[in-house]
């Protein structure tokens, strides 16, 4: 049997703060004891001390000058646009075709898919992101490099191989039919092995053709579990577009509704531009979606409505978006969130924050029973923060009164030199 015991300072979501005095748990001396990788107990450290033997009690690490928190859950990211990340000047479907399909037609080559996998895998962990959902390419030898290199850092992760079959170059198309064949070879190696998940990944409505959707579609039927990832109302030029391409359908959502992608696995990246039938079609079917502020405010898509999809009680995950986003670094991910939602005259506190970056992404990837907190039973993802990374951190932190202020101040002016150590499943990354 492997053990880990950590003392220091611990906080946790138990459920929504805006919904529950008792949501967030701060512990100021707590002792999280971890057995084969899962959180065994976790409470005062006080108390439970008193369980230990002596052997125990001298292998207890000494976190007191951390703040333990759970890992990051990244709901939307591109590992294929790592390479491109903050590229200059361009909206959504111009980004796409000037950037996003060169770049993406190079998976192809798996040398190269290994060797970008290795640099993102490497990037999530030293920002502290231990369960990420994402895209890959078109090519399914870019997701066997992804799943490759998460497998051997035993990562929580989901991905795909992307669904295209119109309105781009050719080298990155496939049809309905090598689509459908593909993922579902995909989804036979892959889904369920060690901590690996799939997701059927129609890259958005205007890239496929009823067909494609449907085959989508029929994945899902058929392989219990799996998940579906796409896009979704982000920008107002590929709102026009959907209308175009789908004259039959009642709105945006409607096209992937008819497909039959609607599900509690089924996470949508943006929804900033929604109708409240849409937004009550993903609340029924208990869909998600995944709020990526760097993204929407670096190629211009818009503000992200929160309140009104939380009024719609849809669950929210946070995305990094990452090429459109600019930064891997969750921390960062949030201070652009609450700046945006100040321009829409929301005040998102602190603890509403930290939920959508751990427990609440895990609910939006369905997922809470295994990842997003502390309790026990639960697979040990976990971070060290350090409230004295930086000259300015440790001086300003100096002046924070209380964990609400210190976890604030940590989203807002904190970034990958805050995440001093990254756990998987118990162990140091
Ligand atoms: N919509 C379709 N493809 C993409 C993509 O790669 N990034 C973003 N942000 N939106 C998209
Ligand atoms: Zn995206």
């Amino acid at each position: 049997m492997s053990e880990r015991l950590l003392r220091g300072p611990l906080l946790h979501c138990l459920a929504e703060p805006d919904q529950s005095e008792t949501a967030v748990d701060y512990q100021p001396d707590a002792l999280l004891w971890l057995q084969n990788g899962l959180v065994h107990k976790m409470g005062p450290y006080p108390s439970f001390a008193k369980e230990l033997s002596a052997d125990q009690l001298a292998k207890v690490e000494d976190c007191s000058q951390y703040l333990m928190v759970p890992g990051f859950v990244d709901c939307h990211i591109h590992y294929p646009q790592t390479e491109m990340i903050a590229a200059y000047g361009t909206q959504l479907l111009e980004w796409l075709n000037t950037y996003t399909f060169p770049v993406e037609s190079s998976f192809k080559d798996p040398a190269k898919a290994a060797a970008v996998s290795k640099v993102f895998i490497d990037q999530l962990l030293n920002n502290g992101t231990t369960t990420a959902l994402v895209f890959c390419s078109v090519h399914p030898q870019s997701v066997d490099a992804l799943f490759t290199e998460a497998q051997k850092q035993n990562m929580r992760l989901i991905a795909g191989k992307v669904m295209m079959d119109r309105n781009a170059p050719s080298n990155v198309l496939d049809t309905a039919q090598t689509s459908y064949h593909q993922s579902k070879q995909l989804i036979e190696r892959w889904h369920g092995v060690d901590r690996l998940q799939y997701a059927v990944t129609p890259r958005f409505a205007p890239t496929s053709t009823d067909e494609q959707l449907a085959a989508a579609g029929r994945l899902l039927e058929e392989y219990e579990g799996v998940y579906l990832h796409t896009h979704l109302a982000e920008n107002v030029d590929e709102i026009e577009w959907v209308k175009a391409l789908f004259p039959n359908a009642k709105n945006y959502l409607d096209v992937y509704d008819q497909a039959g992608l609607l599900s509690k696995r089924s996470v949508f990246a943006h929804g900033i531009h929604l109708c409240d039938s849409e937004c009550e079609r993903l609340a029924q079917t208990d869909s998600a979606i995944a709020h990526c502020p760097t993204s929407n405010m670096f190629i211009g898509s818009g503000l992200f409505p929160m309140q009104k999809l939380q009024n719609h009680g849809i669950k929210i995950g946070m995305g990094t978006d990452v090429g459109g986003g600019t930064s891997f670094n969750m921390l960062q991910t949030l201070a652009d969130g609450y700046k945006m939602q100040q321009l829409k005259g929301n005040n998102l506190s602190p603890e509403q924050s930290f939920y959508l970056a751990t427990l609440g992404g895990a609910k939006a990837l369905d997922m809470a029973e295994k990842i997003g907190n502390f309790e026990a039973g639960k697979e040990a993802d976990f971070l060290l923060l350090d409230p004295n990374a930086t000259t300015l951190l440790k001086f300003r932190t100096g002046h924070c009164e209380g964990w609400r202020d210190l976890l604030f101040v940590l989203q807002t002016l904190g970034d990958d030199r805050v995440i001093a150590q990254t756990n998987v499943m118990g162990k140091v990354v």
